[in-house]
């Protein structure tokens, strides 16, 4: 009916089917990689519809999630529109500014501050946010002068972003611009790598991906994934979102965690077991599941299928009671409590130990920021009109996503904060 796809062997070398994309080359192992461990973690926002007494009640938009993440890993994190998988994502990263978080969280046994989180984690959003005007070459190098310690010689950020545009596969169109739907530069899969390239920068030790694959065809698809897997096999932690992901693609993942309506529905390895937990929830469909994943579907579809379709129903609470009250979820605390207690005494590299510690979410200071915004703004004169547009532009809409940083040591929040701001606009006017 649908075939089971196994996840790729992680000893086994990365190559697609009939080796139609060539083999990525090695990437070094990092020291001090991240276990990222969730406890029962809600997140909680008001509610902007009022209920019968006149008050807003509280709605958990991530609800009691207990998993785990492991270096090395790729985890996928799957279900139907809406059901939290971004909020989960922003919430990790520490991008949530509103709203209460109740539960755990811990990366290493270490309760995390958002400015270790802003710093140290790659995210990945959804829709690419570059700089049109910049070659690939430029856009890394300028997130690197952004990023990376002021105290580092640029040379060695040069040769950070050499071996990312390698590691990458960015070498062919390094030197192509960006481009944009008016004016067509790189391609939407050389794009995707190029952000991935952007959240690899500051040797992040957790890579967050937001739908990383989606709009891109599936060949390209599979490449960027196998990219990212080559990543994880070095020692990153990967969380990604997948929205119907190819059977190569979905191959790739290691482990998944299936939300509906913020709860969990399954928290496992991705391989048969998934499979079969599924077929048990089956009774719970109102809607005929045979319908809906006819011959010819693999795994992916049949997982991605049966939680809309529950979902569709109704049914995702009770597709949520039932993992929370499987053998599964009880064999998972044990699991997660044993995450969580190998961490308690134990001695964290001191790299890492270093990073967890860390007061600022920058590592470069305000001005530093006009300083690079300026060169990179001058350094072409042919496109100087349409740089001041597409950087500001850029800075600005990325500032407002939470995501970037003009000012590097400020964060979006100072940003916001009026002074500099004037600052900004005045560095961009007066030019
Ligand atoms: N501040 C908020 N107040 C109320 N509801 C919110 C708020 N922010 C997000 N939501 C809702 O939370 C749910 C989860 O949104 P989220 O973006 O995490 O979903 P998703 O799983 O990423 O969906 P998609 O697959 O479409 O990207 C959605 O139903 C959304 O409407
Ligand atoms: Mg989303």
């Amino acid at each position: 009916m649908y075939a089971v796809v196994p996840p790729v062997d992680a000893r086994k070398p990365l190559s697609m089917a009939e080796g139609k994309i060539e083999q990525l080359p090695s990437v070094e192992p990092q020291a001090g990689s991240v276990t990222v461990t969730l406890q029962s973690l809600s997140f909680i926002v008001k509610n902007h519809k009022k209920g019968a007494d006149g008050k807003r009640s509280d709605l958990a938009l991530v609800n009691q999630v207990s998993a785990w993440f492991e270096p090395g890993l790729m985890s996928a994190l799957m279900g139907p529109s809406g059901s939290g998988k971004t909020t989960l994502l922003d919430l990790l990263a520490g991008r949530k500014t509103i709203g209460r978080v109740e539960g755990e969280l811990l990366f290493s046994g270490i309760k995390p501050s958002l400015e270790y989180r802003r710093r140290y984690c790659g995210y990945v959003e959804q829709f690419d946010t570059l700089l049109p005007i910049l070659t690939v070459r430029e856009m890394l190098l300028y997130t690197a002068e952004l990023k990376r310690p002021l105290s580092e010689p640029l040379e060695n950020k040069k040769a950070e972003v050499e071996k990312l545009l390698t590691q990458l596969c960015l070498n062919s169109c390094a030197n192509v611009r960006i481009g944009s739907p008016a004016a067509r530069g790189i391609s939407g899969g050389q794009a995707k790598r190029t952000n991935i390239g952007i959240s690899l920068v500051t040797d992040p030790r957790v890579i967050f991906l937001d739908e990383p694959t989606t709009g891109l065809d599936s060949y390209t698809a599979n490449e960027v994934m196998l990219t990212v897997q080559k990543l994880a096999r070095a020692g990153v932690t990967v969380v990604a979102t997948v929205h119907s992901p190819t059977a190569f693609c979905f191959s790739l993942f290691d482990r998944l965690l299936m939300l509906v309506g913020g709860r969990t529905v399954y928290f496992g390895p991705q391989d048969q077991r998934a499979i079969d937990y599924f077929q048990s929830c089956k009774p719970f469909l109102e809607s005929d599941p045979e319908g809906l994943m006819g011959p010819g579907h693999n795994s992916a579809e049949f997982l991605v299928d049966i939680i809309t379709a529950g979902d569709r129903d109704g049914k995702g609470p009770a597709f949520a009671d039932a993992y929370e009250a499987s053998s599964l979820a009880a064999e998972n605390a044990a699991t997660l409590q044993n995450h969580v207690a190998a961490f308690k005494d134990a001695q964290l590299p001191p790299n890492l130990a270093k990073e967890l510690a860390v007061k600022r979410a920058t590592v470069t200071p305000w001005w530093w920021g006009i300083y690079v915004y300026a060169k990179y703004r001058y350094d072409n004169s042919k496109h100087k009109a349409r740089r001041h547009t597409h950087i500001h532009t850029h800075t600005h809409t990325r500032a407002r996503a939470g995501s970037f940083d003009p000012f590097p040591s400020t964060n979006v929040v100072t940003l916001r904060h009026g002074s500099l701001s004037v600052a900004f606009y005045a560095s961009t006017c007066l030019g």
